[in-house]
């Protein structure tokens, strides 16, 4: 689709007042990850709630084997590439590793990048314990913050892995007290990653924070997914809660085979792919290039390399 035909909508930028209306009257909330102009455009298109600038990109469209790497120029960015594509959705760009745990005063100056210089309406940092406190210091600066617990992937090694959190009582109580600290930090959401659905339905009873779910069941208020695991581009592991809806990466494929194709069978360019010209210009420009004396009109003032 062509950016002229894209749908033209009239609905209003998505805030944290409409966001919690729609908690509050049951509404699910969609919101998905992007990390690129084009990717924004079609989830703006698609009508989708809120937009994270997650620190997925590592992974999706950086080719760093986990989110560690990723920093904070990057994200930023990728943030302004996604503001630049989206009007309507509430947008949140992720704070990286290292852009925020040392203390408040690194945690406040990394969230005001996002929002000054890439435009976000919140930022998301991953955890409980001093990532609350950082939460309170950004939400005091007159940011607003988004939690991520369960499964924080930035931590991923700590916590033995990819795999779901949060499957005995014990481990569930610390996931617990990770979203009742956020909650208490002022977080106005957190997103609940790998988490069974009935530990997550136990826990999100007990906050005001609004929740979003990604691998948390059907209990929160939300659901996120990566979109490159949605659209069908990334090609490598897929979580168990990831689902595709479409195969945008062997469309693309096919889409590059066929251009290959032609440009060897010669049928790419065709005539309508061709610039005409006038036959008298071309009969000129013949006499032109058959004159004896035709030298180049170009001057160089610079010495060329021995
Ligand atoms: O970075 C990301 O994409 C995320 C989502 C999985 C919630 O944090």
């Amino acid at each position: 689709m062509s950016s002229a035909s894209r749908p033209q909508h009239d609905r209003p930028p998505v805030s944290i007042t409409r966001l919690a209306e729609m908690k509050e009257a049951g509404e699910p909330i969609a919101m998905v990850t992007a990390y690129d102009f084009p990717s924004a455009q079609v989830i703006e298109d698609a009508g989708a709630d809120m937009v994270l600038v997650g620190d997925s990109a590592a992974n999706t469209i950086l080719g760093y084997d986990s989110t560690v790497p990723v920093g904070m120029d990057e994200m930023v960015m990728l943030a302004k590439a996604v503001r630049r594509g989206t009007k309507t959705p509430f947008l949140v760009g992720d704070l990286p590793f290292g852009s925020y745990e040392a203390s408040n005063e690194l945690a406040i100056a990394s969230a005001q990048r996002m929002i000054k210089e890439a435009g976000c309406d919140a930022i998301k940092l991953e955890g409980g314990g001093t990532s609350a406190e950082r939460a309170a210091a950004i939400v005091q600066a007159g940011i607003p913050v988004v939690g991520h617990v369960g499964l924080t992937p930035q931590t991923a090694t700590a916590l033995g892995g990819f795999k779901a959190q949060g499957k005995t009582a014990a481990a569930a109580i610390k996931v617990a007290e990770d979203a009742i600290a956020l909650d208490q930090a002022g977080c106005f959401a957190i997103v609940f990653e790998a988490i069974p659905e009935a530990v997550a339905e136990m826990i999100v009873a007990k906050l005001d924070a609004i929740t979003i779910g990604i691998g948390a069941g059907n209990a929160t208020d939300g659901q996120v997914l990566v979109f490159f695991d949605l659209t069908g581009l990334n090609d490598g592991f897929m979580a168990k809660f990831a689902k595709r809806y479409a195969d945008v990466r062997g469309e693309m494929r096919r889409g590059v085979e066929g251009y290959v194709n032609e440009v060897r069978s010669g049928a790419f360019p065709a005539p309508e792919h061709v610039y005409s010209v006038d036959p008298s210009e071309l009969e000129a420009l013949r006499q032109r290039l058959n004159r004896e004396d035709l030298e180049s009109n170009y001057s160089w003032d610079w010495e060329p390399l021995s």
